[in-house]
């Protein structure tokens, strides 16, 4: 079986495979299929991106295509900036500045107050016009400052009670055992094996 990935971004490639691994299935980025695609995300959940997303590179190729949509979503902010959260302050603009932007918007707001979830859903298109989805959440608060080094975007200001770090501080193994796009990735992979299995 073989299943393409719609994204470019190499470190989640990484992640994929590793959650994903099976002999059976062979899992190409879209730059390993050969495949270009700029595709406007105008949904307005995380589902509708990630099915957007995941149909519009299944049409190019007609195969399995899984593609996935992510972001913070910020109690206190109304669930900002949610699926904005990748073009949060303009996609260039670097997450030192988006992360003391929001630890700024929250100056005064009491630690029960500062309550906030990294989601990720997963969806797959199939050849036959199937569409399956997968959402992952990890809880967490807003912390008072940017901490630790791992990771990448927002990770640094996600501080998680249980663990009593930013998911900045804990390392990428430790991570994908309790993040989002983990949880989501391995919901997915139950839900590829029973479609299989019929
Ligand atoms: P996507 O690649 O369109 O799904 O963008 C999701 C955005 O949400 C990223 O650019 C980050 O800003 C944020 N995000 C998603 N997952 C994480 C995470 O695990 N750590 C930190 N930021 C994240």
């Amino acid at each position: 079986m073989k299943i393409i990935f719609a994204t470019g971004n190499e470190g989640k490639m990484k992640e994929i495979r590793e959650i994903l691994a099976d002999p059976q299935v062979e899992i190409l980025s879209m730059k390993e299929a050969g495949i270009t695609a700029e595709i406007e995300e105008n949904g307005t959940s995380f589902e509708e991106n990630a099915v957007i997303k995941a149909k519009a590179v299944m049409e190019l190729c007609h195969e399995i295509v899984l593609a996935d949509d992510s972001g913070l979503e910020i109690d206190y902010l109304n669930k900002e900036p949610g699926i904005y959260s990748a073009r949060y302050m303009g996609e260039d603009t670097s997450y030192r500045i988006k992360n003391q932007n929001l630890i700024d918007r929250l100056e005064g707001v009491p630690d029960e107050e500062r309550t906030a979830r990294f989601v990720c859903v997963i969806a797959a298109a199939f050849p036959d016009g199937e569409v399956l989805t997968a959402r992952g959440t990890i809880e967490g608060r807003i912390g008072y400052e940017e901490k630790g080094e791992n990771g990448f975007g927002y990770d640094p200001i996600f501080y998680v009670p249980e663990y009593g770090c930013s998911t900045a501080q804990l390392s990428p193994e430790v991570k994908n055992q309790i993040s989002h796009r983990g949880k989501a990735l391995r919901e997915m992979k139950r839900k590829l094996q029973a479609r299989k299995e019929g």
